[in-house]
């Protein structure tokens, strides 16, 4: 009886000391999940940093994504040593391309279609909220406590020894089975208000929710975002419309009253949503869901309103011209409702402006009309041109200058309203007209 007691006991602590191992050694699943040329990377780094006598670890969301079954293509590695040093041996056994910030002491190594930072573990302190932290080099420990989130403070070594053991020092599993975002310390939304919009980011992509007492310092912080400039901002709202669903984040954003802080007018409706989804429905390579779906977000704002966003993001010229142009053509989207418009005149309501701004505004627009003179135009009209140049005019007796803009012009008018539809037609018409002018 006593024996048969025994070895239950023995039996249930080996499979408890199982399920830990299990839990807290990942080279099972960096073996499953990973692909063979990627394991094999990481052992030798593993290597190199063995016969440096230095700790490497595969850390934040790589480690968060084994742990959830999902495959990521961007890997952050951290080492207690020198990082720079670590990705130049890599490079060479890659031979991949590697970008160094001497500054910083990180690097980034791009291999196959894997991009790989690495960066020499540190402590970091905010002398000032919002501000860029001051970095002095560290150990592991100290490397994940300065990190967002539990999910995203773990690691898993990559040395040979203890290759595959977790870190978890501040929970992260058990969050990620209770689907929590959690900050780490109560400072954490002060020290670097990004991490608002990463919180909301995480909590919508994995369907997770934010700890309540988390969700309370988020709210708490808000007014904490006017500390961060408009360059690290627009990065978060890139990361937010490069997500699968961003509307999820922007509506989730609008409720706690982050959206605002962009800009009060800005919305994260179910408008958004269903904007959102058919802008998914109609991307291809050539028009990326990311400027689409940022013109449909600005497109409840005023031109002043565009204005005002476009300066404190700091937008590159391009798109700055896409936003623009989308407020500019809805406010003209009233003359695009006749069904009598003759195309010569869609042409001229939407000729000019950037492609998006004009998609946009189809895919904004409720009314049928609306739509299908935007699509004549995209699909055709933009693309009508007369076959005559100027050179032709020339040769066929108008000299000036301004008359012959003027005839290429009725030329484009005729070819549009599909008055004339050949060269000889154009040719007939420009006779007329030399005719009429004598
Ligand atoms: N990090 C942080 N605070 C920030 C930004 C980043 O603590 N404001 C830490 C987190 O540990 C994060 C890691 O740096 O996991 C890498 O940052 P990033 O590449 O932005 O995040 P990932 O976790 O890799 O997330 P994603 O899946 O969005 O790439």
């Amino acid at each position: 009886m006593y024996s048969l007691i025994s070895c239950v006991i023995i039996q249930k602590v080996f499979s408890k000391l199982c399920i830990m191992f299990k839990l807290n050694n990942l080279c099972n699943k960096i073996e499953e999940q990973l692909p063979a040329k990627l394991v094999n990377f990481m052992q030798k780094a593993g290597q190199i940093a063995d016969n440096q006598e230095q700790g490497l670890y595969l850390v934040g969301g790589a480690v968060r994504d084994l742990l959830l079954g999902q495959s990521t293509l961007d890997l952050d590695m951290v080492i207690e040593g020198n990082a720079i040093d670590l990705a130049q041996q890599l490079a060479d056994f890659t031979e991949g391309k590697i970008k160094i910030h001497p500054r910083f002491n990180t690097a980034n190594l791009k291999w196959d279609k894997w991009s790989i930072d690495l960066t020499t573990a540190r402590t970091e302190t905010y002398v000032k909220p919002g501000a860029l932290p001051e970095i002095t080099p560290s150990t592991i420990t100290n490397d994940l406590s300065r990190r967002d989130f539990t999910i995203n403070a773990m690691a898993v070594s990559l040395n040979i020894n203890h290759y595959g053991t977790l870190n978890d020092q501040h929970g992260g599993t058990d969050d990620l089975e209770h689907k929590l975002i959690r900050v780490l310390h109560e400072k954490s939304f002060t020290d670097d208000a990004t991490r608002i919009w990463r919180a909301l980011r995480y909590e919508q992509r994995l369907d997770f929710h934010l700890e309540p007492d988390t969700l309370r310092l988020l709210k708490r912080d808000i007014h904490m975002l006017d500390t961060i400039n408009g360059d690290r901002i627009r990065y978060e709202v890139e990361c937010i419309l490069g997500e699968k669903y961003p509307e999820k984040i922007l509506h989730r954003a609008e409720e706690l009253g982050v959206l605002p802080k962009l800009s009060p007018a800005l919305k994260g409706n179910k408008w958004l949503g269903e904007k959102f989804q058919q802008t998914r429905e109609i991307s291809s390579p050539d028009t990326t869901p990311k400027n689409l779906y940022i013109a449909l977000l600005v497109y409840p704002l005023t031109s002043t309103e565009t204005e005002r966003l476009i300066s404190f993001l700091r937008v590159n010229k391009v798109l700055a011209q896409t936003l623009r142009d989308t407020i500019n053509v809805k406010n003209k989207l009233i003359s695009l409702t006749d069904p009598e418009l003759k195309p010569a005149v869609i042409y001229h309501l939407l000729h000019g402006y950037s492609r998006h701004a004009v998609i946009v505004n189809a895919i904004a627009s409720n009314l049928p009309i609306v739509k299908q003179n935007i699509q004549l135009f995209l699909d055709k009209l933009r693309y009508v041109k007369p076959t005559l140049t100027g050179n032709d005019l020339q040769k066929m007796g108008i000299t000036q200058g301004l008359q012959i803009k003027k005839t290429l012009q009725k030329l484009l008018e005729a070819r549009l309203n599909e008055k004339v539809n050949s060269k000889q037609e154009e040719i007939k018409l420009v006779e007329k007209q030399i005719l009429a002018n004598k």
